[in-house]
């Protein structure tokens, strides 16, 4: 069953850099990012875990927590993180799991045997407090994702869920937004008292609410 927006994102056990992980019960009451790295000691995830850690605190301040997984073991992974720390100059402050296994990729689809047989394709999940996937990226293995493009998802799946708005091309945090069709003028009124443009009639672009 592959995994889809919208269901309960797959629970497990499995070893970390920074001891056992229930996945479920280690998110708690938080946002999650869970992301591959096709395997340790490659140039390309060398570079993003050091990009993710040293975004970790722009995780934090949305609520979220951020974890990796790699197709090789925690000892392997330890190994790898001395190699992330020299040459990416940052502190590694979040977990890998270890998934010599493959449960974590099985269980999440990471691995796409026309793309390769044993290594993952780089995937982004987001997972909200109550578990369920929001939203998921995939990239091959032989292009870096980009971290500040994970952020900006998070912040928009975090205000679309507090605000009757969807965000348009290219939204950054503090962007017009635009008001969800389903929601009428009338109705709209008292919600954005800021008022809206609308260039037609459903496509009205407001200020972005909580700022
Ligand atoms: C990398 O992470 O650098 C990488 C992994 C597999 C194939 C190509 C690049």
């Amino acid at each position: 069953m592959s995994i889809q927006i919208g269901g309960i994102a797959p629970d497990f056990t499995q070893e970390s850099t920074e001891g056992t992980i229930k996945f479920h019960e280690w998110i708690g009451d938080k946002w999650a990012i869970l992301f591959s790295h096709p395997k340790d000691f490659t140039p390309v995830c060398t570079t993003e875990l050091g990009a993710a850690a040293r975004m970790k605190g722009d995780f934090e301040k949305r609520n979220c927590k951020i974890v990796a997984v790699s197709v090789d073991d925690v000892k392997s992974h330890q190994g790898w993180i001395g190699d992330i720390e020299d040459t990416q100059h940052v502190k590694m402050n979040f977990p890998i799991l270890g998934d010599a296994d493959r449960k974590v990729s099985g269980l999440y689809g990471m691995i796409h045997p026309q793309a390769n047989d044993t290594l993952t394709v780089r995937s982004v999940f987001f997972i909200d407090p109550k578990k369920k996937v929001r939203a998921m990226i995939t990239y091959p293995a032989s292009t870096g994702r980009n971290f500040p493009e994970i952020l900006r998802v998070l912040d928009s799946l975090q205000l679309t869920d507090s605000h009757q708005v969807a965000t348009p091309v290219n939204w950054k945090d503090g962007d017009d937004c635009v008001i969800v069709p389903s929601l009428s003028d009338a109705d709209a009124k008292p919600k954005f008292p800021k008022g809206w443009k609308a260039l037609r009639p459903y496509l009205r672009m407001t200020p972005q609410p909580n700022k």
